[in-house]
């Protein structure tokens, strides 16, 4: 199956992640463009006049839009039942999130809905918010457990995770995140709770039925203490789940220099970053995910992305959909939010939400660059020119999500 685009009026040609320094400012950019799709890959993309001879099997004519990789959102909670409006309007009123988390909501009281819904019902909860995620343009996403609490809710909840990546066309990676915060069945006993979350069986159990890639952990004031989390990590690690952190959101607990030691595929957050963990991740394979939806919705400080792209590293963005600090579904909504937060251009928001974002996932050979060889996952926009994109805050300028090679109907 021979498939090419035609009358494309821009192509970013995002090179395979990780992207930094003038790259990621920078990359290619073809006008009057065309792409050639063969079999699920991408077989050739250039200047329209160079394109190949046919024949084709198929045609479809870009009418002056722009094509661009499709997104990877790499990192999510967007599994869980129940919802928390409540807590949404107690912030507005002046209540802080770990006052909250303090005080038994947040994260337990997800924990509750979770617990008392099937997987079925998770299923059920979730798939919207996938599908919607799919037509504003993500075609990968990472899902973090996180919500069950214990050895049995946990599995529930990967189980949920697996199954949304089966009814859908969508590219899910699941994460481990026991760590997430402490249940009531052990206050007062983190260390007893870590304990039980990374039992060899349990752990067993998860890598060889591939309920995770990845394991990562909440290392924050009211979570897990930087020693917590390296024994959780690194139990989960001699199981072959590669380390992810949530670092220095709300304080700095050294938990980047923790990722970074561990050989982390990602510290994502970074809030509260100082110049030593950027230093540190300077001089590791690290990547950086950057969450300015939390920031948005939580009203919190920013994390310092000039400083760290101007650092050479190569950022990456993501929505951290959760009922709690970023109720966001919307890659291009972040996108538009950390051009005016964050101060990021357009074109740096989608090399970090593609070519970055399959770095923090370890897919980087595969997904996230128009690059020959590489998977054709390519959205079809309405806009002449990526800064459009985010600049038409909240509008849907997906017109076509290309999942392998095939149109999608989203
Ligand atoms: O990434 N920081 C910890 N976890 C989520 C929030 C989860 C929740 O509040 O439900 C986050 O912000
Ligand atoms: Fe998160």
């Amino acid at each position: 199956m021979r498939t090419r685009l035609t009358n494309i009026a821009q192509l970013v040609a995002v090179p395979p992640g990780p992207v930094s320094g003038p790259t990621l400012s920078c990359p290619p950019i073809f006008r009057d463009a065309a792409l050639v799709i063969e079999d699920a890959k991408i077989a050739w993309f250039g200047s329209a006049t160079d394109a190949p001879q046919g024949p084709y099997d198929k045609t479809i004519d870009v009418t002056g839009g722009t094509v661009v990789p499709g997104l990877i959102d790499c990192h999510t909670h967007t599994v869980f039942a129940g919802s928390r409006e409540e807590e949404f309007v107690r912030k507005i009123g002046g209540a802080g999130y770990l006052e909250i988390l303090e005080a038994g909501g947040g994260i337990r009281s997800t924990m509750r809905a979770v617990r008392a819904a099937s997987v079925e019902q998770l299923v059920a909860a979730s798939l919207p918010r996938l599908q919607r995620m799919l037509a504003s343009g993500t075609t990968t996403v990472e899902i973090k457990s996180g919500y069950g609490l214990s050895p049995e809710e946990e599995i529930k909840m990967l189980r949920a995770v697996r199954a949304v990546g089966e009814r859908l066309p969508i590219e899910v990676v699941p994460t481990y995140l026991a760590a997430h915060a402490l249940p009531p069945e052990f206050d007062g006993r983190p260390d007893a709770y870590i304990a039980a979350v990374t039992e060899d069986a349990l752990l067993r159990r998860i890598a060889d039925e591939k309920l995770a890639e990845f394991a990562d952990v909440f290392t924050e004031r009211g979570a897990f203490t930087v020693e917590q989390s390296r024994r959780f990590l690194e139990a989960c690690a001699r199981h072959g789940l590669v380390p992810k952190v949530h670092a220095e959101q709300i304080t700095q607990s050294g938990a980047t220099q923790l990722a970074v030691e561990l050989g982390a595929a990602s510290a994502d957050h970074l809030e509260c970053v100082d110049d030593s963990d950027i230093a540190a991740l300077k001089a590791s394979r690290t990547i950086p995910v950057l969450l300015p939806g939390c920031t948005f919705f939580l009203g919190t400080p920013a994390a310092p992305a000039r400083k760290l792209i101007d650092a050479g590293l190569p950022v990456a963005l993501a929505t951290d959909c959760n009922p709690g600090s970023s109720m966001i579904e919307s890659l291009p909504l972040v996108m538009s939010i950390a051009c005016t937060m964050l101060k990021m251009t357009p074109v740096e928001c989608l090399v970090a939400c593609t070519a970055n974002a399959a770095a923090a996932l370890k897919r980087q050979h595969r997904i996230g660059a128009i690059a020959v060889g590489h998977q054709a996952d390519l959205l079809i926009l309405d806009v002449t020119n990526v800064n459009a994109w985010p600049y038409r805050v909240g509008v849907q300028a997906v017109r076509t999500v290309i999942k392998q090679g095939r149109v999608l109907q989203t």
